[in-house]
């Protein structure tokens, strides 16, 4: 038996998919930057990719795409590539992934300043604050579509508003790894400059991600060779790691809405049995909800008073049911989880933190099976 519910760390390939891409494995083997008959068709494999992940959130043609390795090199591409000056000032939410805080501590080197939304209890900021945050001297705001450990949708739309409003030049980029594929998210609307997406989060082939960039927009490569990709980001691309990535962009985008009602039910059978799990002697556990019903459905992240993530992890892991606690890139540290204590939740409760993420592959049967796990697991505790 495998139940995998860490689907906000990594995603499995789609039947669908899996066929598509096994096939274009064999037919893409060409070198897409050559000039011969089977680099043609290469470049013709990426060209459709491009065209299907622009259609998939509603960007214009002219948007162009930067090929990647995934979502953290889209992110490092914005943020080294732009020419910063001292004093610039960048506006994140405090909930970021590290691979856009991280990146941005090195710019402070520059005299950039990072400016950190603080968030309320759920999780969220407020468009307020952001208001109140903005200024001359903000040259990017960077804010994610979704929240990877607890599932917080952002108001981007909100964000857009708040810039027009001001007359703000800032420049607007999305970690939108978690969003693409599952929300619903319009590249004109917001008008973005910059938006990162990762295939293995959304069922396509890993180590490949897609940035997309304001055409208007020249940024600094990160990376030095034979001048692929306009020399924006050189070196041999793989044109059926990219095919593959536009079929799945182009199949979630036609089906993410029927999908967003199987995924809530999911979530919804998950929610009412983690709250009717009990102790040894039959008494209800207090099982703490840091996703709310706002949250997407893609993401249920709690804690059970008195029990420790990391050890309930351990034991349904050595019986092959997979969750997560937190984000699967801090998994290691033995701190707890800094979006929960960013959000206020004090440290013993934020160490018993489990996340639990639905994928398209997943069934009603086994979320049941999780639970039952889940309830043999506490009670040998
Ligand atoms: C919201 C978010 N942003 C960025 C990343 C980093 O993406 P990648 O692992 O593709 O480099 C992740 C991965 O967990 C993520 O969840």
């Amino acid at each position: 038996m495998s139940i995998y519910l860490e689907n906000a760390a990594s995603t499995p390939l789609l039947d669908e998919t899996l066929e598509f891409y096994t096939k274009q494995i064999a037919r893409y083997f060409g070198n897409p930057h050559a000039d011969n008959d089977f680099s043609r068709e290469c470049r013709k494999a990426i060209t459709k990719a491009e065209k299907q992940i622009r259609t998939a959130v509603n960007a214009s043609k002219d948007v162009n795409i930067i090929w990647t390795s995934g979502g953290t090199e889209c992110f490092n591409s914005v943020f080294f590539g732009l020419e910063w000056n001292a004093g610039d000032e960048v506006i994140v939410s405090s909930l970021e992934h590290p691979a856009t805080n991280n990146p941005l501590k090195e710019i402070a080197a520059q005299g950039v300043k990072c400016i950190a939304l603080p968030v309320d209890k759920s999780g969220r900021f407020s468009l307020g604050d952001f208001k109140a945050a903005l200024s001359e001297k903000t040259r990017l705001v960077s804010i994610m579509s979704i929240q990877n450990e607890i599932g917080v949708i952002n108001d981007l739309e909100g964000i857009r508003k708040v810039l027009n409003e001001t007359g703000s030049k800032a420049l607007f980029h999305t970690d939108n790894v978690q969003g693409f594929g599952k929300l619903k998210l319009d590249w004109q609307k917001c008008r973005f400059d910059f938006m990162s997406t990762a295939g293995h989060k959304f069922h396509a082939p890993n180590s490949c991600g897609a940035l997309l960039v304001n055409s208007k927009i020249k940024l600094k490569p990160l990376f030095f060779g034979g001048g692929q990709q306009k020399g924006q980001r050189p070196g041999t691309q793989d044109a059926a790691v990219i095919a593959g990535y536009g079929f799945a962009a182009e199949f979630n985008h036609k089906h993410k809405d029927e999908k967003l009602k199987d995924i809530l039910e999911l979530n919804n059978i998950c929610r009412t049995g983690l709250s009717e799990l009990t102790d040894n002697e039959g008494k209800v556990l207090d099982v703490i909800f840091h996703s709310d019903e706002e949250c997407t459905p893609y993401v249920l992240t709690f804690s059970i008073k008195g029990y420790q993530g990391a050890i309930i992890m351990r034991f349904l892991s050595s019986i092959g049911v997979y969750i997560g606690v937190g984000s699967a890139c801090s998994a290691e540290t033995k701190t707890p989880n800094k979006t929960l204590t960013a959000m206020g939740v004090n440290k013993d409760i934020a160490y018993g933190a489990i996340r639990v993420s639905f994928g398209w592959q997943n069934t009603p049967e086994e979320i049941k099976i999780f639970l039952e796990k889940l309830q043999e697991v506490i009670k040998s505790y």
